[in-house]
């Protein structure tokens, strides 16, 4: 008699997907609260979001910055400028925001699209105590002092993301590739704090970094913050490793509708393979970057009833 097949029953589990929609759900329900409690005692939690251009990723996030605040009680203090904005124009609008204590909060996108515009200078003309975004030089040396200042959301969020799912950074070897000022340089001096959520080895890696590969195989914690499409592939990780994907790229798709669609700077479908946990794109960061941005902002808000009781 023929032997019946076996049936596989072997479980095929996939890594843990570290869900940024849902952790920025958690967060804003938090922040809600805190929000109501201000209202309470007079402070209306404020954040002005300046856009200059056109361009269409950062109309987008834009958008969702506004509708979060909106969502959360936030007042939104939106200014789209055209193109053809001057610096002195940008310098004037920023420095009203600066003067006005009904704005907690004030991010100018980047990139800045008008007229021969030095980012550096807007952002430095931006007061610390409102810098949400944690771009001011005050607050990335207040950073890397291990001072309470403001630290950029992204980095922030990845932070946050890994704590309240249990992959607690301290002693883990962390890999981050793409050395950024927005994500890879903050998120590195983060890490390597002597604090409960860093204590971290670090390494960060760049274009010109030698056998990228032997590093990131070597990385307990992997962050692909590159700018390119799919570029950490399942040969380049360890089995077991964490793997955060900073990356938004659109990439052609004529079956969708719009054209395109988005990927991160990870393989997604070989890397999961061999991951632990895996954040999506999107869902992952994206969210997390937000939901950073409203508790900075509530945060702000927090200090200015603080200065205002004393
Ligand atoms: N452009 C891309 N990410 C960011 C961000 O977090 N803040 C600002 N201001 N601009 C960005």
């Amino acid at each position: 008699m023929k032997k019946a097949k076996r049936k596989n029953t072997k479980a095929t589990h996939g890594p843990k997907i570290l869900d940024g929609k849902k952790i920025g759900e958690e967060i804003k329900a938090e922040l809600k609260v805190k929000i109501e409690e201000l209202k309470e005692k007079g402070v209306v939690p404020g954040l002005a979001v300046v856009l200059v251009g056109d361009n269409p990723a950062s109309k987008v996030y834009v958008s969702n910055k506004r509708k979060t605040c909106e969502e959360l009680g936030i007042r939104s203090f939106a200014y789209d400028l055209p193109k053809t904005t001057t610096e002195d124009e940008l310098i004037t609008l920023i420095k009203e925001l600066n003067a006005n204590p009904e704005v907690h909060g004030i991010l100018v996108q980047s990139p800045i699209e008008g007229r021969d515009i030095d980012e550096d200078k807007i952002i430095e003309l931006i007061e610390p105590n409102k810098d949400v975004d944690g771009f001011h030089p005050i607050n990335k040396g207040r950073l890397l002092n291990g001072q309470d200042c403001f630290v950029a959301c992204t980095p922030a969020g990845i932070v946050e993301l890994l704590i309240r799912y249990g992959y607690r950074p301290e002693g883990k070897h962390v890999v981050i590739v793409g050395r950024s000022n927005i994500v890879g340089k903050p998120l590195a001096t983060l890490l390597v704090q002597k604090s409960e959520w860093g204590n971290a080895t670090v390494t960060v890696c760049h274009t010109r970094t030698r056998n990228l590969s032997t590093i990131t195989k070597s990385a307990d914690i992997l962050v692909a913050a590159i700018g390119q499409p799919e570029f950490i592939t399942g040969r380049m990780v360890k089995e077991g490793c964490v793997v955060v994907d900073v990356g938004v790229n659109r990439v052609e798709d004529p079956s969708r509708k719009s054209g395109y669609r988005l990927v991160g700077d990870v393989h997604f479908d070989s890397v999961a393979k061999k991951a632990r946990a895996i954040t999506p794109v999107p869902g992952g960061v994206g969210p997390m970057t937000i939901a950073m941005l409203m508790k900075n902002t509530v945060k702000s808000a927090e200090k200015y009833l603080l200065s205002r009781e004393k």
